[in-house]
């Protein structure tokens, strides 16, 4: 509950923080690697195909449950990082969610 706190002391002290949890987790700790699209067109991805996240491809989904595991213990063959001690529960559950929905929003969910 002390995220929540931190939200609502974020918000009212005009802060820019962004309302969605999951859009201030992407920006905050995803997208330096993933991209802010998720296309993970950044240094940290070259050569990983996989960590393009809006290609509808993945290694270790689209079962929500293996992402999940993914997100909270990384991947040792590569540079993604475990999150367990960082996210909240909660928080890597929004976090898989706005993750599954990035094909999407990148306008190509239809090339599943
Ligand atoms: C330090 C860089 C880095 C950060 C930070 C990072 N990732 Fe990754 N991530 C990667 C790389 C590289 C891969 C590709 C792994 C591979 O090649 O198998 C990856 C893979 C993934 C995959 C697997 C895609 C698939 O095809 O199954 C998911 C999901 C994912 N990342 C989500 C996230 C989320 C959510 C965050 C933020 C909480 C995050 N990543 C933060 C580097 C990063």
């Amino acid at each position: 509950m002390i995220a929540v706190a931190l939200i609502t002391v974020g918000a009212s002290s005009g802060c820019t923080t962004d309302p969605d949890p999951a859009a201030r987790v992407w920006k905050r700790r995803c997208a330096a690697c993933h991209g802010p699209d998720g296309a993970g067109r950044t240094r940290f991805a070259e050569g990983r195909p996989y960590a393009d996240l809006t290609d509808g491809r993945w290694k270790h989904g689209p079962d929500r449950a293996a992402l999940r595991r993914l997100v909270a213990q990384g991947d040792p063959a590569s540079t993604m990082p475990p999150f367990a001690g960082t996210l909240t529960p909660e928080e890597i559950d929004a976090i898989v969610d706005w993750t599954l929905s990035l094909p999407d929003r990148a306008g190509r969910g239809s090339a599943r």
